[in-house]
């Protein structure tokens, strides 16, 4: 049975008991279900994302075909709404658990994967992006990604590979210049369409898939997913006639800030205002 919502006596709350914990450690994810989140999450996020998606910035990342939107990250920056979300005391608790930290939002994102068109991400891990991107320096945040819609396995679900998370940064290899149908685009682009800059290596994402098997984790509308930054993922293409949109937050320890880098990313994939939140 899934653990949800028990409160300290001291009056702080950890939502996750002590098997979610311990399934977060050993599997590198969770999937929570719907009433882990007050019961206006979807309709917050559904009032804000027709003007999210209107607003034509380079936060906005289109798909190949050039029309359809595919990411709009910076959400929680630029909508008020979607701030309040992020200090959610569900989320920062659960967050603050498995992190052992105050924590703040390094980035956050809606991923739309629109119906017949919303494209795939190739297998990667996400760490690497952040350590080599933004000079994060141990792989301590925790993603959570809020469904928007019901995620079904044919609709672009998120495949892990469990447990994938406990060997580091895997190997692989760096993928120089611009993928196809982003030529012009800045150079940080490479790292947010559907080929991945840092490539693992495909037999190294064979050995870790027939040792410990591929899971995709769904459900309906409100779930909220938490995973690893290590834990190696992929998802599909959709080809479904059903809009697959997930909100994602990603949360950082305070004391696990960003160091300096030689070239910044923009603010809205590396926020670089690291403080605490509290809780709403
Ligand atoms: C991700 O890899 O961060 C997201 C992929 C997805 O939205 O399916
Ligand atoms: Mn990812």
């Amino acid at each position: 049975m899934t653990q949800i919502a028990t409160t300290t006596p001291g009056g702080v709350a950890e939502p996750l008991g002590p098997e979610l914990v311990e399934q977060y450690r050993r599997d590198g994810y969770v999937l929570l279900p719907p009433d882990f989140l007050p019961g206006n999450v979807l309709d917050v996020v559904a009032s804000v994302m027709p003007d999210a998606m209107a607003q034509d910035t380079p936060a906005r990342i289109l798909e190949r075909d050039g029309t359809t939107v595919r990411t709009v990250y910076g959400l929680h920056q630029t909508q008020p709404a979607i701030a309040e979300l992020t200090r959610l005391p569900a989320l920062l608790g659960a967050v603050r658990q498995l992190i052992g930290d105050d924590v703040y939002v390094h980035q956050s994102k809606v991923n739309i994967k629109a119906p017949f068109a919303g494209d795939q991400w190739e297998w990667h891990q996400d760490y690497i992006y952040w350590l080599q991107g933004d000079g994060i320096q141990k792989p301590d945040l925790v993603n959570v990604a809020v469904f928007l819609d019901e995620v079904t396995e044919f609709n672009g679900p998120l495949t892990f590979v469990p447990g994938s998370h406990t060997g580091g940064v895997l190997g692989g290899t760096t993928v120089d210049g611009m993928p196809v149908g982003y030529e012009d685009a800045p150079a940080w682009v490479a790292t947010l369409t559907a080929n991945e800059q840092f490539q693992v290596s495909p037999s190294v994402i064979e050995d870790l898939a027939r040792s410990n098997g591929l899971v995709s984790p769904k459900g309906p509308a409100g779930s909220v997913l938490m995973f690893h930054p290590n834990i190696l993922h992929s998802s599909a293409a959709n080809i479904s006639p059903f809009r697959r949109a997930m909100l994602m937050f990603v949360y950082n320890g305070v004391g696990n800030s960003p160091h300096a880098v030689a070239e910044p990313r923009p603010a809205f994939l590396a926020d670089p205002d690291a403080v605490a939140l509290q809780p709403s």
